[in-house]
């Protein structure tokens, strides 16, 4: 990606500028980000992707009573009337399920691959709205029909209103205030408190990404060691020939807590792992996702695309794809990375790579996770 390039997605800004003054930072607003967007995914599209198993989907309804929420799938005609006033669903992850939506979200890749995280779609009818909350992650929320009047504020103050099923700010101020049309985005950095309202019926896109949690890595990479430590560790028994003759027999021998903890050590000094482990981790598909393996003999010669489902990452050393690590060097790692980050590679360069790297590509097409391109 050149990200020298300004582009009228980011207000005219360069890619460069925008991670370097707005992103994480502060908010954006775009008029005119995509000129001319016509939406490839409509109300009645979204409402069927909302009936389907496996589908995130969440229906918030505000009314005198108070704010309800219902989770998804939702069947048909359970979603209330939309001559109904104030009340949106939302569906996660409408890239896993639709290619143009998933084309749209590869406009975002000047932020890595393993920092993206899905699309949503809300459809909200007149005065429909979540409520003023804050999100921990940024996001761009791309209008893609209607108007959302949103009103946005860096409130100190994030503390939650009790006794509702949503988060909603308890004290929300908003310090500035705007109408977006279709095709307007505006983003904004994680924890930065918005409430967005519909003005008439309308669809919100919120592009969205995800931040590992410092626990939650060092958990699942833990995991990956404990699983590899039995034979990376050694079998080496403790020893003890200086062992004194034992006056408190309860007492743990100070040597025997230094040779565990050195074992600790040990699995832990292993650094290609955790960086494997790390990749692994990161394209793990997502848990709704499943891929149909295809029974016809794969022929990758035609060149291959990436399966819009399908993640691919890389290191100094491995290559990355759906929860599994290879580990590639020289011309197949130059070629292997080009599809990681073009999603698709030419017949000529399948071609160049060695009958290895072939072979995986052949696997990889067989478990359907990509196709001919
Ligand atoms: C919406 O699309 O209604 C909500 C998006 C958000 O506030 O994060
Ligand atoms: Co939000």
């Amino acid at each position: 990606m050149n990200t020298e390039q300004p582009l009228a997605l980011l207000g005219g800004l360069t890619p460069k500028q925008f991670m370097k003054r707005h992103w994480q930072k502060k908010p954006l607003l775009v008029r005119n980000a995509i000129p001319g967007f016509v939406p490839c995914l409509g109300r009645s599209e979204l409402v069927a992707l909302a009936g389907e198993e496996g589908v995130e989907s969440r229906l918030i309804i505000d009314s005198d009573k108070g704010w309800r929420i219902k989770h998804g799938p939702f069947p048909k005609r359970s979603l209330p009337p939309f001559s109904q006033k104030k009340w949106t669903f939302l569906v996660q992850g409408v890239d896993l399920h639709h290619d143009g939506v998933h084309a749209l979200m590869q406009q975002f890749r000047f932020v890595p691959d393993a920092r993206l995280d899905d699309v949503m779609i809300s459809y909200a009818t007149d005065g429909g709205g979540v409520g003023p909350h804050f999100d921990s992650y940024d996001v761009f929320l791309l209008q893609a029909h209607g108007q959302r009047r949103w009103r946005i504020g860096r409130n100190q103050d994030l503390s939650l209103q009790s006794g509702v099923p949503l988060k909603i700010l308890q004290n929300f101020e908003a310090e500035e205030e705007f109408v977006l049309n279709p095709g307007d985005m505006l983003y904004l950095p994680p924890k930065y408190a918005h409430d967005g309202i519909a003005q008439g019926e309308c669809m919100t896109w919120s592009i969205g990404f995800r931040s590992p949690q410092e626990g939650e890595l060092a958990r699942e990479l833990l995991l990956g060691l404990a699983d590899e430590a039995f034979d990376g560790v050694g079998d080496a028994l403790y020893r003890d020939p200086k062992q004194p003759a034992a006056i408190a027999p309860a007492a743990m021998p100070p040597p025997l807590v230094d040779f565990a903890r050195q074992a600790i050590a040990k699995a832990l000094n292993n650094p290609h792992l955790i960086d494997s482990l790390l990749g692994e981790y990161l394209t793990e598909p997502k848990a709704q996702v499943w891929f149909d393996p295809v029974d016809d003999e794969p022929d990758v010669s035609a060149g291959v695309q990436l399966d819009r489902r399908t993640k691919m990452m890389y290191d100094e050393r491995h290559l990355f794809i759906n929860g599994e690590s290879f580990r590639v060097g020289g011309r197949d790692a130059r070629h292997l990375r080009q599809l990681a980050n073009e999603r698709r590679l030419t017949a000529k360069a399948v071609g160049a790579l060695s009958q290895d790297a072939q072979n995986a590509l052949r696997d990889w097409m067989s478990a359907g996770w990509m196709k001919t391109l």
